[in-house]
């Protein structure tokens, strides 16, 4: 069953002319209606679809008039896909959270029957981790968020599964090979169906498009990503490389690559839209076949349009300027410095504006994405299909993870552990909740407002049930 109606997200039915995705199919130019319209949902833009190089440059443009630039006809700015439901059985790992022993599950189900009101409250409430700069760096731990999802996966007093997702703007491998890497470095289980990537809503656009050119990340791993998610006709920008290497002269080209590049004659291919799914490693060769494919007649490599309406659109999966990383010094440029610079390159050679669609936090579609995730681990761990109402956004970047979640309603606490290093909350995008020193800090304070300043946040394997009961500490 749906689980949205376009009503639910403010999304009325297209009236005739309206400019939705779904109208369009047949205009030159136009974006096509998804072959299967029950399976995606469209939640309005945040953003503009309109480049934010514009305000950064000088006026270099190599076709400073203004004639031909076209009116906005990409209505997914205004709107971005993203699944109905959560395609769990598409992207699951086998990782489950929590292995405790039988006679622990007892224990712990005895103590909740005496603590009705601090188990309702416990379901009641739950975490939406960021992961670089809360969690991790990289590959490196942060040490505190170990015990926190150790704590949240039922050591404490309850003995009880918190509910928390994690919901990042990383993203370039697949969710199963992104939950396995994680749970290794954090010693915790982490599901796929407790887990959102930057591209992960990106799937609902499989129902848009059959060619998509993909890229960013490692090797060619996002190859599989997007074939997983749905996508017919997947290419990576390699398999460009291998059909004809003189396309980017200052690519580079490996003969790992050529193993796993799939090449064709790709003057008979027709591409219907660029997806950019994590930072390039190639940054030369990513921009210019954006380039190629962005001012190309429908999609056709080797070709120019001369009119605007012909051009395929291009979506990123996150808009981050800065990320922290494991480098000592200031943080790093991420995905949205690639995006910047190629709406420069655009505007320079066409004089007009790049439109683009950016998904990731802090857009919209982000946090509804992440209530049905959310709504769908409820039913995994505590067998109950209900959203908790007291959700916490726990961040490093108020311009993403901050901003996102004060607009979408939820609680929001700012950590000190990466992009974020202020004394105080951040001017611009304070966190509502508060600022503080680690991931576990935050969840202590959060756990706490809603359990009682009291809470354990240790199971006690010698509780006795008997004693325990509401008001009355687990520890003995
Ligand atoms: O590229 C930026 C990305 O790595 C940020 O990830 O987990 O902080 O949203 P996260
Ligand atoms: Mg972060």
């Amino acid at each position: 069953m749906p689980r949205f109606d376009d009503a639910d997200f403010g999304v009325d039915a297209a009236p005739s002319g309206a400019r939705s995705p779904r109208d369009h199919r047949s205009v030159a130019g136009s974006l096509p209606i998804p072959s299967d319209a029950n399976n995606t949902v469209e939640i309005p833009a945040t953003r503009s679809s309109i480049s934010d190089a514009a305000q950064f440059m000088h006026n270099l443009s190599l076709s400073p008039s203004t004639r031909d630039r076209r009116g906005s006809r990409n209505s997914f700015g205004t709107s971005l896909p993203i699944p109905r439901s959560p395609r769990v059985s598409r992207l699951s790992s086998v990782a489950r959270a929590g292995d405790e022993s039988v006679s622990r599950d007892i224990l712990a189900s005895q103590i909740q029957d005496m603590s009705q009101e601090k188990v309702a409250a416990a379901k009641n409430m739950a975490f939406a981790f960021d992961i670089d700069g809360v969690l991790c760096h990289g590959l490196e731990p942060i040490e505190e968020a170990k015990e926190t999802l150790r704590m949240l996966n039922g050591d404490n007093e309850l003995g009880i599964k918190i509910p928390h997702i994690l919901l990042t703007n990383g993203g370039g491998k697949t969710e199963a090979a992104r939950c396995k890497q994680l749970s290794e470095i954090l010693e915790q289980p982490i599901s796929t169906d407790q887990f959102i990537q930057s591209h992960t809503p990106m799937q609902a656009l499989s129902e848009y498009y059959e060619t998509v050119l993909v890229c960013g990340g490692e090797g060619q791993a996002i190859r599989e990503v997007a074939e997983n998610y749905g996508f017919k006709n997947v290419v990576h920008p390699k398999d460009i490389l291998a059909w004809d290497p003189t396309v980017s002269p200052w690519g580079f080209f490996t003969e790992e690559d050529r193993l796993e590049a799939k090449p064709r004659d790709f003057t008979k291919v027709k591409f219907d839209a660029i997806l950019v799914f994590a930072d390039s490693r190639d940054y030369a060769t990513d921009f210019q076949l954006c380039i190629d494919l962005l001012l190309a007649e429908n999609g056709k490599m080797l070709t120019r349009s001369k009119n605007p309406n012909e051009r395929i659109p291009i979506y990123f999966s996150q808009g981050d300027l800065i990320f922290p990383t494991n480098h000592k010094g200031p943080t790093r440029l991420t995905l949205g410095a690639f995006r910047i610079a190629l709406e420069a390159q655009y505007k320079a050679l066409t004089g007009e504006d790049m439109e683009r669609v950016i998904y990731g936090k802090p857009e919209r579609a982000t946090y509804t994405y992440a209530d049905e995730v959310l709504r769908s681990w409820m039913q995994q761990i505590h067998n109950e299909n209900t959203l908790p109402q007291n959700i916490y956004m726990i961040g490093d970047n108020p311009m993403s993870d901050i901003i996102g979640g004060n607009m979408y309603g939820w609680n929001t606490c700012l950590v000190r552990t990466g992009v974020f290093q202020g004394e105080d909350n951040d001017p611009q995008n304070p966190a509502n909740f508060g600022v503080f020193d680690n991931v576990l800090e935050a969840v202590k304070a959060a756990v706490r407002k809603e359990l009682g300043q009291e809470f354990k946040f240790k199971w006690n394997p010698k509780v006795n049930p008997v004693v325990h009961g509401e008001g009355q500490s687990a520890i003995e």
